[in-house]
């Protein structure tokens, strides 16, 4: 019999895009075939997002259409993965008949079994898989696409009840890896030749292991011989010690970025969204760390929206913007997660006012990015090459040490360290030769 072809689709963070590598890890050791061509595969995997209903509404849409398509494709199956599956468990099989199966994010051990099952002749027997509390996927190599940036998750689940967010409900409660772990999959992933790591966390600063804490652990896998390039996600403003800064600081295979979400500027709204910090402490952090960090770029998350926000308080979060100068800035429109503490209140800022701001927190912080680029017009920076050019074959895509993308021209190798001199801004990446 020819062997199982397996098409997966990841839809949601870093964490999700990890989390499918560990999948096809688990299914490659299995003997299944990974495919790209969705329509020529026997068995279609959705990773899913339950962040915003908005990312659930696409999820579902997918979800729907491959269902019908089993009424010609009959021998297909499918399984949807990743924190809509959690977060909707057999309500999925209510809301869209034809579901093979259902299988949260802890519980991708038993993908296997499950799939050999639907093929052997179960199907039609939905199943809905929650996975072990204290899952961390020890032993399980991600299995990997070629590239640059290889992500290593260093934790799973989160603990802080941020009042709108489903992640803790879904994703469970905060665990640490290992360290040894941790550090032989960054030693593995820089053998086979991605020079880039990115640590993720819902909340990398609160990492725990007896004697050992986040930034001990940066400096562990900063020494890593071969890896030029080592970057973390996500910080929370509340966990973030003057530790971290003096590591970022010390500078070498750090790269000169963060993403501290902020998400309001409204010690109100900060304080309904249980984020525990005020906007002078973010504000302070900002300083303390922009002082100490020369060319630190420096990305935010900021959600509009929250029930009870009023003009004032989105006032204060332009004023936060403006204060902080982030460099980028992810913005949202708060979506009620039913579930959530937030989902107790009402839902009080109509959709059009909803828009309203986050356009206006768009235009600003659109503004201050521009800025943040302009000002490296004339400056030297070093970039690491990923990818010829979509436009141009002459030209290669890197990222400098601030994270942003930069065009180079000439001929390179991906993972090549060169120093370019910027010459202009060019949408939204940086252009400029090499010297
Ligand atoms: N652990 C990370 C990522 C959380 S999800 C962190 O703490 O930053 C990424 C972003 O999605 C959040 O920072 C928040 O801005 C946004 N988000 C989370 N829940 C949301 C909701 N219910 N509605 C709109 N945006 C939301
Ligand atoms: Fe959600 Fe807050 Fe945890 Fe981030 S820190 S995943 S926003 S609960
Ligand atoms: Fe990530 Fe979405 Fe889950 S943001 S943790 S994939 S809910």
């Amino acid at each position: 019999m020819p062997a199982t072809k397996i098409y997966l689709d990841t839809y949601g963070c870093q964490m999700n895009l990890y989390d499918g590598e560990l999948v096809t890890s688990l299914l490659d050791a299995d003997g299944f075939i990974m495919t790209h061509d969705e329509a020529s595969a026997d068995v279609i995997l959705i990773n899913t997002c339950a962040v915003r209903g908005h990312a659930e509404q696409r999820a579902l849409g997918r979800l729907r259409t491959l269902a019908a398509q089993k009424r010609t494709r009959r021998e297909l199956v499918v399984g949807v993965l990743g924190c809509m599956a959690e977060n909707l468990r057999e309500n999925l099989r209510d809301q869209i008949p034809g579901l093979d199966f259902v299988v949260g994010p802890d519980a991708y051990r038993q993908l296997p079994n499950l799939i050999q099952e639907q093929l052997n002749g179960h199907s039609g027997t939905f199943h809905y898989v929650h996975g072990a509390p204290n899952e961390t996927y020890s032993e399980v190599p991600p299995l990997r696409r070629e590239g640059v940036n290889a992500w290593v998750a260093i934790m799973r689940g989160c603990d802080n009840f941020c009042s709108y967010c489903i992640v803790p409900y879904v994703r469970g409660r905060e665990r640490s890896r290992s360290p040894q772990e941790i550090i032989s999959e960054v030693e593995t992933a820089v053998a086979q030749g991605f020079p880039e790591v990115t640590l993720l966390g819902q909340n990398v600063n609160s990492y725990t292991w007896p004697d050992l804490d986040f930034p001990d652990l940066l400096g562990r896998v900063a020494e890593i011989k071969g890896l030029k390039r080592l970057q973390f996600i996500t910080s929370h403003p509340k966990d973030l010690s003057d530790k971290l800064i003096n590591r970022m600081a010390s500078g070498g295979v750090l790269g000169a970025s963060l993403h501290l979400p902020a998400q309001s500027g409204s010690d109100r709204i900060l304080k309904a969204m249980n984020r525990g910090y005020t906007s002078a402490d973010y504000l302070r952090i900002v300083d303390k760390l922009r002082e100490a960090i020369p060319g630190l770029a420096l990305t935010t998350d900021l959600l509009c929206g929250f029930p009870g926000e009023t003009q004032e308080d989105l006032c204060q979060t332009l004023d936060l913007i403006r204060q902080a100068r982030f460099d980028d800035a992810f913005t949202f429109k708060y979506s009620e997660r039913p579930g959530t503490a937030a989902a107790k209140l009402e839902d009080d800022v109509p959709e059009k006012v909803k828009v309203e701001r986050l356009e206006r927190m768009i235009d600003l912080c659109r503004q201050l990015s521009h800025e943040s680029r302009q000002k490296l017009v004339g400056r030297k920076v070093e970039v690491l090459i990923e990818n010829p050019s979509p436009k141009n074959s002459a030209e290669w895509t890197g990222r400098t040490r601030c994270d942003r993308v930069a065009i180079v021209p000439g001929n390179f190798h991906r993972g090549e360290s060169v120093t370019i001199k910027v010459a202009e801004v060019r949408g939204f990446s940086l252009w400029g030769n090499r010297i």
